[in-house]
């Protein structure tokens, strides 16, 4: 059987609990923009509070380390059990996700109080370095870390959300703007076939277990666009009446453009002939050179079938981009909008939007879910959903690899998700 489950032995940048107070405080700092009224919105099912992340992600560390193995551990509130737990059905009951939003208490300042506690209590845990669980106890806060910072992102995709419902069109804060007023040529790399390996079973770096194990895949040549499809470029397949045609798209998909009326990405808004774009900076003119972004798989399909090429297989992405450095448009640059390419040659692999892929999600050959509530943290959601590359702008740097996968419904959109292009090469 295959064992690798989160690996962890992973050597950090900083000992572990100077990690826990950086990423921890990550999270309050990204809510410092917000109201008081800002936090306890939720505009559609997917979306959650603000509240709600920061409740739920300290729950995962009182849920997962405290509880088990700190000793004489009091509990912030014991309803909170129930009211932040997301999915975990081995842990117990939990709120519905619709009704997030209902919940005007705990307050505010409650959710502050309760991770003051838990970090508080994790730092005491985190102290006892001759713990007789201490292996376990690293391994788990690692993970911990790691989804708080999947929270941080989900907080800010959220925020988008919450803030383009609102017809005031807020503004999360000033956001810096591109100088770049040209579109760089789109390039093709070719890759030769052959049998590759993917994936990994690295015992430095962490993965999720969904990257595990790695193994060998057999690709055909193929060519992959050297950067993102941009605003620019998917005007031209609206205005070549990209939506109004059935022919290019999946059937699923063109159900969701009639019943669902969808004529443009999310967060379009024309006015008058001009077509604007709401951001986390507000609503803006839109960037045609940047990339397209808040697309669905259903019309990253449809666009690339306009175009005569295919969305790449996660395979080809992983291959192609484990060659090119980890950098680009991710949290850290603070930009938090997609922003156009820079260079000619391989770019944008990293950063801007999430790449949807033409890979179901399903598990490597020879995974194994673990055991236990932990073990329902990514395998269980191996059913009907599409695999996307590369993390976004609201990724935050150290969270984003070559073998991270990324899943979504095919429908999904409020995510930074956009578009590459490949083709199988003759
Ligand atoms: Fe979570």
């Amino acid at each position: 059987m295959h064992s690798a489950f989160f690996n962890v032995t992973a050597v950090r940048a900083a000992p572990l609990h100077q990690e826990f107070t950086q990423v921890r405080s990550d999270s309050v700092t990204l809510c410092a923009p917000l109201e008081i009224e800002d936090y306890g919105i939720q505009t559609m099912v997917d979306v959650s509070p603000p509240k709600w992340h920061l409740a739920h992600t300290s729950w995962f560390f009182e849920t997962f380390i405290l509880k088990p193995y700190l000793e004489n551990y009091r509990e912030f509130d014991p309803l909170f059990a129930h009211l932040f737990n997301s999915y975990y059905e081995q842990i117990g009951s939990y709120h519905p996700r619709p009704e997030r939003g209902l919940l005007s208490r705990p307050t505010v300042k409650q959710v502050y109080a309760y991770r003051t506690h838990i970090d508080a209590a994790m730092q005491t845990l985190l102290a006892q370095t001759s713990h007789a669980q201490r292996k376990e106890i690293v391994r788990r806060t690692i993970i911990g870390l790691h989804h708080e910072q999947q929270h941080q992102e989900l907080l800010l995709t959220d925020i988008k959300h919450i803030f383009a419902y609102n017809p005031l069109r807020p503004g999360y804060r000033q956001l810096p703007v591109s100088n770049t007023n040209r579109t760089i040529a789109l390039s093709w790399h070719e890759q030769p076939g052959g049998v590759y390996e993917i994936g990994t079973d690295s015992a430095e770096n962490f993965a999720y277990d969904n990257e595990t194990p790695r193994h060998k895949v057999y690709l055909d040549p193929f060519r992959i666009a050297s950067r993102l499809i941009t605003n620019g470029e998917y005007l031209e397949f609206m205005q070549a009446d990209g939506y109004r045609n059935p022919a290019h798209w999946l059937s699923d998909g063109w159900k969701i453009v009639q019943t669902q009326h969808w004529q443009a990405p999310m967060y379009w808004v024309k006015q008058d002939t001009q077509w604007y774009e709401m951001t986390l900076g507000g609503l803006r003119k839109l960037d045609e050179n940047a990339p397209v972004a808040h697309v669905s798989q259903y019309e990253a399909q449809a666009y690339a079938s306009w175009c005569n090429r295919r969305l790449p297989m996660e395979a080809e992405w992983e291959v192609v981009a484990r060659e090119q450095a980890i950098a680009g448009n991710l949290r850290d640059s603070g930009y938090l909008q997609p922003m156009p390419a820079q260079e000619t040659g391989m770019t944008q692999f990293y950063g801007d939007v999430w790449e949807w892929t033409q890979s179901a999600y399903t598990p490597y050959p020879g995974y194994r879910q673990a055991q236990g509530a932990l073990g329902e943290y990514n395998g269980k959601f191996m059913s009907s959903q599409v695999v996307l590359r590369g993390g976004s702008c609201v990724t935050p740097r150290n969270h984003i690899r070559a073998s991270y996968r990324n899943f979504f419904y095919p429908k999904d959109r409020w995510q930074f998700s956009g578009i590459r292009l490949a083709e199988d090469l003759q």
